[in-house]
């Protein structure tokens, strides 16, 4: 485990690199469609009203895209964005602050909405709804609610795990979007403007050859190329062909199949110990040492687009796929079930 201070500081430098490369536009925006012509409609609907946005909610696996449009809404609106976290609000009281310090029109970004104490979240209910606040002072006796009226403000949420987020607070958002996983094509065009960026030359097919490695991830295909740069600079005359790509991710031991590390834990967890399953959630989490939480979040997505792995009632299965990915062939008896293979291949 990396110490805290050194993960800190891994993690500013990550998020300034995500800042510089981040876009800040619709238009710079790549792929999501469907999500950016459903957002782009109701940014024009509410300024052509002088209204302000209705509450938006983003869900997806980490590194889609949340955080970049929700900067980009509050540019479209012409409004600051207000950014806290989940795991931040722990009390009233800190919401209220916030809420409390808004403009009309402002947005308030809540990433990880799903960590938000439930006391904070009964608060917000009314805070989206009536645009007031209802707070108690003093105590004892002289215990009163005072209601805090607020200014109209957007409330933009993101989550990685939708499925937590409560009911009545889910119905409160009135445009809901699901970012899904980007194609090889729209990644490669996502790096070539961040090359532009970044001021190194790549080629189309250098593009693609790092979009295919990505796992459908936009901050995964970023990061890939900031390696390949470094590469193309020192060895390549500062071009990122095919070949370079090749050359620097197999030198990176990048799994063409976009596979990193863990996943393969995570297959060889399931196939070799588990004759394909299948098994727990929290068993493979031991098993691999990484939290249920982020297994769930960060990698099964990726693993069951892709058909490597199946989600049944009874817990995780391996798909023949994931068998051959490994090289291993199925253990026939024991606890294999061969006819659990070939499942969402
Ligand atoms: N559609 C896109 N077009 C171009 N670049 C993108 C796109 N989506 C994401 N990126 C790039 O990927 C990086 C990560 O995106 P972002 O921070 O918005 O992800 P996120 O969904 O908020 O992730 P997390 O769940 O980890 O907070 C951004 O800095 C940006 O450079
Ligand atoms: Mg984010």
């Amino acid at each position: 485990m990396k110490s805290d201070r050194a993960s800190d500081e891994l993690n500013r430098r990550n998020t300034a690199f995500d800042n510089r490369l981040r876009p800040g536009q619709f238009g710079d925006f790549v792929g999501q469609q469907k999500i950016r012509d459903r957002l782009e409609l109701a940014v024009k609907a509410a300024k052509d009203r002088g209204e302000t946005l209705d509450h938006v909610l983003f869900s997806g696996p980490p590194g889609l895209g949340k955080t970049t449009l929700s900067y980009i809404l509050g540019d479209a609106m012409g409004v600051h964005v207000k950014t806290t976290s989940g795991p931040v609000l722990t009390k009233p009281g800190d919401l209220a602050g916030l809420l409390t310090s808004l403009e009309a029109g402002d947005i308030v970004f809540i990433d990880e909405i799903h960590r938000m104490a439930k006391t904070v979240e009964e608060y917000l209910y009314s805070a989206m709804e009536d645009f007031a606040i209802d707070i108690m002072i003093d105590q004892g006796p002289n215990a009163r609610s005072v209601r805090l009226e607020l200014p109209r403000f957007t409330l933009v949420g993101a989550t990685t795990r939708i499925g937590l987020i409560a009911a009545p607070l889910r119905a409160r958002f009135g445009l809901v979007n699901r970012l899904s996983f980007y194609e090889p094509k729209e990644l490669a065009e996502i790096v070539t403007r961040s090359a532009a960026k970044l001021g190194v030359g790549i080629e189309p097919e250098g593009a693609l050859e790092i979009a295919a490695r990505a796992r459908g991830t936009p901050r995964i295909a970023n990061n890939l190329l900031r390696r390949v740069r470094d590469y193309a600079q020192v060895k390549a005359d500062n071009l990122i062909t095919r070949s370079v790509a090749e050359e620097s991710l197999g030198l990176l031991e990048i799994d063409p199949h976009g596979l990193d590390e863990m996943d393969i834990k995570i297959l060889e967890t399931i196939c070799a110990k588990f004759g394909g399953g299948p098994v727990g959630l929290s068993t493979i989490a031991v098993s691999v040492g990484e939290e249920p939480d982020t297994i769930e979040e960060a990698y099964e997505p990726f693993l069951i687009m892709e058909g490597y792995l199946d989600r049944t009632p009874k817990g995780r299965v391996a798909t023949k796929l994931a068998w051959e990915r490994l090289g291993l062939s199925p253990v026939s008896g024991g606890l294999a079930q061969p006819s659990l293979f070939g499942q969402g291949v």
